[in-house]
């Protein structure tokens, strides 16, 4: 069922002052169609009469904003990363003086893909005997989701990606969950950003951006064409030349429109021309 839902985004709009028509509508209707269903309704005007219920409209936003996520969400995007990606890298900064390797996890949720990428890093820098010269700014545009990934602490669930020695090396075991280790913790600087915010060009925490690497996974796809491209812009500019940016699978061509990078090793990982 497709359901119109102009009713809707006025009313969410008038009372609650979220902005529903920045959503995909295929995604959004389905989201509305699926709310309407648990609150056992069938007429989208008993759903607007709901929804100026507090309670129920924040139901609907909470379902709009998935923040599924897991460790090595994607393990062939990362294996790639930790292989090809990051020692290009490391090399590049070797020749740069008091240089620093910057990285963005620009939805990062509850924080599972940051620590991933803080793990690959740490261990990077292990192996190569070199001493941390990286720098992983993570943000999420709501507040809850970046108090829990402060926190650290994920179940098993969260971690089936994670190999044994890594649970080992880079958690503390806690009853039924597992704690970032608190060295881990301190390279990753999480704050609260929206990608959509017209004030700033990139995070305040990162103060001038410059990134090297940005992962926007599983966020793009949720918002309409514009809303898209807004935030990919704002997202190229702040990568540095030769920077590379990492979508989800399924947000592959929406980066391929824009012509502002190459695919490379025919994943969802990109460099910036
Ligand atoms: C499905 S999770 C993806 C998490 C992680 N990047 C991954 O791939 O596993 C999507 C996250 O994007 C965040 N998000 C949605 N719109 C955003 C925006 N405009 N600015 C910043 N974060 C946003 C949501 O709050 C949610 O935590």
């Amino acid at each position: 069922m497709k359901v119109s839902y102009t009713e809707i985004a006025d009313v969410v709009e008038k009372q609650h002052g979220i902005d529903l028509s920045v959503y995909e509508s295929a995604f959004l209707s389905k989201t509305i169609t699926r709310q309407m269903k648990l609150a056992g309704l069938h007429e989208v005007s008993d759903y607007v009469t709901l929804l100026n219920n507090k309670s129920e409209a924040r139901l609907l936003i909470a379902s709009l904003n998935n923040s599924y996520t897991e460790f090595f969400r994607d393990p062939l995007v990362f294996g790639l990363f930790e292989k090809r990606v990051l020692p290009e890298l490391f090399e590049r900064n070797k020749n740069k003086k008091n240089g620093e390797i910057r990285m963005w996890s620009a939805a990062c949720s509850t924080g599972e893909e940051a620590y991933s990428l803080a793990i690959v890093c740490d261990e990077a820098c292990v192996n190569q005997n070199q001493k941390a010269r990286h720098r992983i700014f993570a943000t999420d545009k709501s507040s809850e989701v970046i108090q829990r990934a402060l926190i650290g602490r994920y179940s098993q669930a969260a971690l089936a990606q994670v190999t044994f020695k890594r649970l080992l090396t880079h958690f503390e075991r806690s009853d039924d969950f597992f704690l970032i280790a608190e060295s881990l913790k301190k390279t990753v600087d999480f704050s609260v950003y929206d990608l959509l915010d017209e004030n700033s060009f990139s995070p305040p925490a990162s103060i001038f951006g410059h990134f090297d690497v940005v992962f926007l996974s599983n966020v793009l796809f949720y918002y309409r064409e514009d809303m898209r491209r807004k935030i990919l812009l704002k997202v190229t500019n702040s990568l540095a030349k030769g920077g590379y940016l990492i979508v989800g699978e399924a947000e592959k061509q929406i980066v391929e429109e824009i012509n502002a990078y190459i695919c490379c090793f025919g994943s969802s990982i990109f460099k910036k021309v």
